[in-house]
């Protein structure tokens, strides 16, 4: 039903139209009396076998929704009640900006794909902590980034201008170094310069937090080579930190369906969706091999079906996350997957979905 309808009439407007007229809908409707509640009653996961335990919180279920759709936290709730275990907002900047120049995001469906170049555009940091100081249930991760017109040289002062703001409103916290849309960003992945990012934050988040402690994580690009992958889990076990998510879009175009020169006409951007999946399994991997089950790691990048999540939490992550596949799936996507993943683990003979995590991993390097 929703692939014809969007086939027949989403596909036909231009992406980040649909996206915004569709979230403010859902938004509209999630905000009449009682129907948020129907809709989770209805949508919601709630088989005990997909219940998941991270950051101190107990998740309903595995699969996020992931950054970028709700950047501005305008509406966790409604999002929660479509069925996602948890959701992700961000990526907000310390200052309000309007990202890159329209358009900036588009589709690639035959190869079931996005390319955006949105930019980090938002309200910023105040707007985004006065809409997440509002009453809510369920698990709310809040994603941090660089404000475009600040420079490398004072990028951790941003960062903490921001955790200041956002931290104490956040089940977790992810300092966002990874998308490919503000220039120079992925380059405070380089370890000495994300030492003392990371380490800056981290204090922010105990200053402003002193009661709770919140877990903080960092998002990595999957364009990393295998070395500095390794040496990003490696420092997040020297500092501490709760958890990695990998990955963010890719700037590769290697694999597509679609024609090279429409694929070249779209422009720069990250690429998302099913090309992503290997490399994305790929780091997972990787991290899960170097890090055993220390962290928790929230996979992210090409999720399309139960049984890719099956395959994620089996290699080593705790949770998983997507965000094309929710576009190309619809509404009852996030429910659909639950249900279907609660059959794999019964399937598998096991009483507990968390009890599969990393069952097919590597032994972690010595
Ligand atoms: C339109 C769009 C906007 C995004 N914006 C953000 C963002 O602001 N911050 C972020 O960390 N990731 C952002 N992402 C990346 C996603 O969170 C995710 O890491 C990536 O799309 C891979 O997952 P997927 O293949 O399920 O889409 C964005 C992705 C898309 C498609």
């Amino acid at each position: 039903m929703y692939r014809l309808f969007y086939r027949l009439v989403l596909s036909r407007l231009p992406a980040e139209a649909t996206h915004r007229v569709s979230f403010a809908l859902l938004r509209m409707f999630a905000a009449i009396p009682g129907v948020r509640t129907l809709l989770a009653r209805w949508l919601a996961p709630r088989d005990p076998v997909l219940r998941v335990h991270a950051f101190g919180c107990e998740l309903p279920g595995p699969l996020g929704l992931a950054a970028g759709f709700d950047k501005d936290a305008k509406g966790p709730g409604a999002l929660l009640a479509l069925g996602f275990g948890f959701v992700e907002v961000g990526t907000v900047t310390a200052e309000a900006q309007p990202g890159n120049p329209k358009p900036r995001l588009f589709r690639l469906p035959r190869d079931r794909a996005l390319v955006n170049r949105m930019g980090f555009n938002n309200d910023g940091a105040t707007a985004a902590a006065r809409r997440l100081a509002r009453p809510r249930t369920g698990v709310i991760g809040v994603n941090i980034g660089k404000t475009k017109r600040v420079d490398e040289a004072d990028a951790i002062r941003d960062f903490k201008t921001s955790a200041e703001e956002l931290a104490r409103f956040a089940d977790y916290l992810v300092v966002n170094v990874s998308s490919p849309n503000t220039p120079g960003l992925r380059d405070l992945q380089a370890v000495d310069k994300l030492r003392p990012l990371l380490r800056a934050v981290r204090a922010a988040c105990d200053v402003v937090s002193p009661q709770r402690r919140v877990p903080l994580l960092v998002k990595i690009a999957p364009d990393l080579a295998d070395a500095d992958i390794d040496a990003i889990a490696d420092l997040a076990l020297e500092l501490g930190l709760d958890g990695i998510i990998a990955t963010n879009t890719t700037i590769s175009r290697t694999g597509l369906a679609t024609a090279e020169p429409a694929v070249t006409a779209l422009g720069a951007g990250g690429l998302s969706g099913a090309p992503l999946a290997l490399r994305s399994l790929d780091v997972l991997r990787r991290l899960r091999a170097r890090i055993g089950s220390r962290l928790v790691i929230i996979s992210v990048g090409g999720i399309e079906s139960a049984a890719d999540i099956w395959q994620r939490i089996r290699a080593g992550a705790t949770l998983v996350q997507a965000y094309t596949g929710f576009i190309y799936g619809g509404p009852l996507w996030p429910r659909r997957l639950h249900r279907e993943l609660a059959a794999l683990v019964r399937a598998a003979g096991i009483a507990s979905l968390e009890q599969a995590i990393g069952l097919d991993a590597l032994a972690p390097a010595a």
